[in-house]
């Protein structure tokens, strides 16, 4: 197979720099529940920052694998403050259809240079898009049950079932 292209590799490295930022972010999003006595929240986002830094790597292998350049950009600095959980929840929600359109971008520009290789790959994306989303909106749905008498009983609740959550694989070391 013809080595991948300077372009495609270049769409890649700008998405693997994405992925990274978005592990960033949740780790920020983590460490702000953390400061705001919600654990199971924290761990939701600390879980979320290693499934980003998965899919980061993810693609740096890729681009190495098919005989590119992996070449890694700046990641910004992220935000750090938030007015509440629900905030945070829909932050989440608005950054992942963000990259859900970002990695159709990538598909649409796979597709134009005909590397059907790439475009094979970005379908596990195309997928984990759909379920990041779902996961996202069904968070903020709850959340924006928490409101009135019951309101702080309901978020506790949510926050322990948010606790037991775990990564789906490993990080780093399952990036193939
Ligand atoms: Fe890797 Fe949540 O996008």
């Amino acid at each position: 197979m013809a080595p991948i292209g300077d372009r495609m590799a270049e769409a890649l490295n700008v998405q693997a720099k994405w992925e990274l930022f978005s592990s960033y972010l949740y780790l920020a999003m983590s460490a702000y529940f953390s400061a705001t006595k919600l654990p199971g929240f924290a761990n939701w986002m600390r879980v979320q920052a290693q499934e980003e830094l998965m899919h980061g790597m993810k693609i740096f292998d890729y681009v190495i694998e098919r005989g590119g350049r992996a070449e890694l950009l700046a990641i910004d600095k992220p935000q750090f403050e938030w007015g509440s959980p629900l905030e945070v929840a829909e932050a989440v929600y608005d950054h992942e259809k963000k990259v859900t359109g970002l990695i159709h971008a990538l598909v649409d520009l796979a597709a134009e240079e005909g590397d059907h290789a790439t475009l094979n790959m970005l379908q596990w994306f195309v997928s984990e898009q759909v379920e990041e989303e779902a996961n996202a909106s069904e968070i903020v749905e709850k959340l924006r049950m928490v409101s009135g008498d019951r309101g702080i009983g309901v978020l506790y609740m949510l926050d322990r079932d948010l606790g037991g959550r775990l990564p789906k694989l490993a990080p780093v070391v399952a990036a193939k």
